[in-house]
């Protein structure tokens, strides 16, 4: 079997056109503007790369994007006083600090700083207990965007068995509870699980989200399985020069391509999702702030 392809980056787009149509309807109709807000302690280049791409995309839709760029030596009580001035900011609807943050700064403490109402990347801990009692929450934008791709091409996933490699709170967990929220049986693999081959196959849908490249061959996977593939690994590339490198999922794509009924692509699968759900829980938030109707299909 080859697999269908799940174009990411072409779903991302109709995510955001979506959001984009809705933020228009909110102007015109309520004279409402979403705002987000992305605060960067530091300068990693790769959450430099990330927070531009944020508030481009921000712009992009319509939304406002306010951009707080702290320095790397920046006080924690700092840090909390531009948290705690976000939350009182009416314009702001959403509210991320990028992680990781520089190691004097307690990254629990501030993540549980922000108004859970506002956190649109879903870490805040009330967001994280209501996302697993069932309740009306913030989502974690990663998982989020492998849901609605789920969804998008099997229509319901009550009963299927979904295995979900990596325990992060980031992915892992959070996937876990949504699967488990569409009725899915599901399993959290991880590095001490017992015989992982024999726990992959038994998955209608395998979610890899290790961090570790290429580690899911395509024996592993069931025949027909879908596979979404969360990682982005740089890895050396000598066949395309000296000093080269490419970007790799967590599965194995040539062999895994081979044994599953759809897969998504590193890159252009799961990685172009994310922000176009952080701008969708961006624009669930401004709604709920304002007691309107939430955006069909842009929430769990
Ligand atoms: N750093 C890498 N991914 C993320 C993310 O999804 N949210 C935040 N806040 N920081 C990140």
């Amino acid at each position: 079997m080859s697999a269908q392809i799940i174009d990411g980056k072409a779903f991302a787009g109709t995510v955001r056109e979506k959001v984009a149509a809705h933020v228009t309807k909110l102007k015109t109709d309520h004279n409402i503007t979403p705002g987000l807000a992305v605060v960067l302690v530091g300068e990693d280049p790769a959450s430099q790369v990330y927070v531009r791409s944020k508030g481009k995309q921000t712009t992009e839709v319509g939304m406002k994007s306010v951009e707080h760029k702290l320095d790397v030596e920046t006080s924690e009580a700092d840090l909390l006083a531009v948290i705690d001035q976000l939350n009182n900011d009416d314009s702001i609807h959403g509210i991320l600090v990028q992680l990781p943050l520089p190691k004097h700064l307690n990254e629990d403490l501030v993540i549980n700083s922000i108004d859970p109402s506002k956190d649109v990347d879903g870490f805040h801990i009330s967001n994280v207990g209501m996302l697993s009692t069932g309740q009306k929450s913030m989502v974690p934008c990663t998982p989020l965007g492998c849901l609605m791709m789920l969804r998008d091409h099997h229509g319901s996933l009550s009963g299927m068995n979904a295995v979900v490699i990596g325990r992060s709170n980031i992915v892992g967990k959070p996937m876990a509870q949504l699967l488990l929220g569409d009725s899915c049986t599901v399993t959290i693999a991880h590095s001490r699980t017992k015989d992982l081959p024999e726990v992959v196959r038994r998955a209608d849908i395998v979610v890899a989200a290790v961090g570790r490249p290429e580690m899911v061959p395509g024996d592993w996977i069931k025949e027909g399985a879908t596979v979404i593939d969360v990682g982005i690994n740089r890895i050396p590339a000598p066949e395309k020069g000296e000093g080269k490198h490419r970007l790799v999922g967590d599965a194995d794509f040539a062999t895994c391509s081979e044994r599953a009924g759809a897969i998504t692509p590193v890159p252009g699968g799961v990685g172009p999702m994310t922000i176009a759900c952080l701008l969708a829980n961006t624009l669930t938030a401004c709604c709920r702030a304002n007691g309107l109707e939430e955006p069909e299909g842009l929430t769990a």
